[in-house]
């Protein structure tokens, strides 16, 4: 049987720093609130820079890590909610300037979970054999789909992005088990409403359109909590391992608060948790990529270390990765 393995990581990220400080000019808050409910002392805000641009960025660095040449690449999946165009796709373009032969390329939305949901996904192309090496980037503006003026959301959010390159191996390394899941009955809890319908028929809430994202702070607290626990138990019981046999958890990096309760909930210190949200903020797609890459640069990852990647979002999804590092 083929394995999914990381051959390359990237990342990238603005390098305008926007501080706690920074804020408190904008809404009426304060570094003491923020850190305090979520962990979060800055973030990358863009001055440009769009998403295509920085999961190009990403993606140049994993391929240029991974050995590979941008022809040897089969697949290209970005995962993200803030896309330059509906269409062409964030992929597509980074494609093109990468100069990835004739490639396939599309994006996939899952939120914040939906650079573990890309990874999966590239991983199915690969155990069954259709291709040999695929890109994944996760890769989010967000900070054009905040309102400025809502200081419960817009604390909360950065911009970045992560990419890796994964290769087919026989031998049994990379990715192991993998749990997704979704709850679209919990969709309204966390939104950024896209166009409204407009046609010669219909011309509803045109006026009032308003992408920004709207969360009930508090539901998506519980949610995350639950599920993450939830998606650690499954890939651990999957794999056959128990939390003792995992080096480090790779969580999505939304709120630090989040992360203590899930290591205190499910028994794991969390010094196994990596966290770096103090510096980034929530990235959405871009989190675990740059944390893998960070990860690398502090020589935490040897051949044969554990991991598991998890995360949660919008949808509300969900999903963990144990991996086996290479
Ligand atoms: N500064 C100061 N005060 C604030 C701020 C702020 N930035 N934001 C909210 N407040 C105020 C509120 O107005 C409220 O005031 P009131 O009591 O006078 O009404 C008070 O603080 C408490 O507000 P809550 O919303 O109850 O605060 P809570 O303790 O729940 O913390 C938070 C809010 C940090 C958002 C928390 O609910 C949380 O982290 N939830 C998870 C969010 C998350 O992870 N989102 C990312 C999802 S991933 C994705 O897919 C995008």
């Amino acid at each position: 049987m083929l394995h999914a393995t990381i051959i390359g990581t990237g990342s990238y990220v603005p390098s305008n720093v926007m501080t706690n400080e920074d804020l408190t000019k904008l809404v009426e808050t304060s570094d003491e609130w923020i850190v305090s409910r979520t962990g979060i002392k800055e973030r990358r805000i863009s001055t440009g820079e769009k998403t295509s641009d920085l999961a190009y960025e990403a993606a140049y660095r994993a391929l240029q890590s991974s050995g590979r040449k941008a022809t040897d690449i089969d697949l290209i999946i970005c995962a993200t909610i803030t896309p330059d165009y509906f269409m062409p796709s964030v992929a597509c373009m980074v494609q093109g300037k990468l100069g990835a032969g004739r490639a396939a390329a599309y994006d996939l939305t899952a939120a914040c979970t939906g650079f573990v949901f890309a990874l999966v996904t590239a991983a199915q192309f690969i155990e069954t054999g259709m291709y040999t090496n695929v890109l994944v980037i996760g890769a989010d503006t967000n900070s054009k789909i905040l309102d400025w003026k809502d200081r419960s959301t817009c604390v909360l959010f950065g911009d970045g992005a992560g990419a890796v390159v994964l290769s087919a191996s026989e031998e049994k390394k990379g990715i192991i088990a993998a749990d997704l899941t979704s709850d679209g009955s919990k969709h309204s809890i966390l939104v950024s409403p896209a166009v409204p319908l407009s046609n010669p028929y219909i011309q509803d809430e045109i006026e009032s359109f308003n992408p920004s994202i709207r969360m009930q702070g508090q539901e998506v607290f519980k949610f995350a909590v639950r599920i993450v626990l939830e998606n650690i138990e499954a890939v651990l019981k999957k794999a056959d391992l128990k939390a003792e046999d995992i080096k480090y958890i790779v969580p999505h990096q939304a709120n630090r608060r989040i992360i203590e309760h899930v290591a205190k909930c499910s028994g794991i210190p969390l010094e196994k948790f990596y966290i770096n949200l103090d510096r980034y903020g929530n990235t959405s797609s871009g989190t675990i990529g740059i944390a893998l890459v960070e990860m690398l640069q502090d020589n935490m990852l040897q051949p044969g270390d554990k991991i598991i990647m998890v995360g949660f979002g919008g949808g509300m999804t969900s999903g963990a990765v144990l991996l086996e590092w290479n």
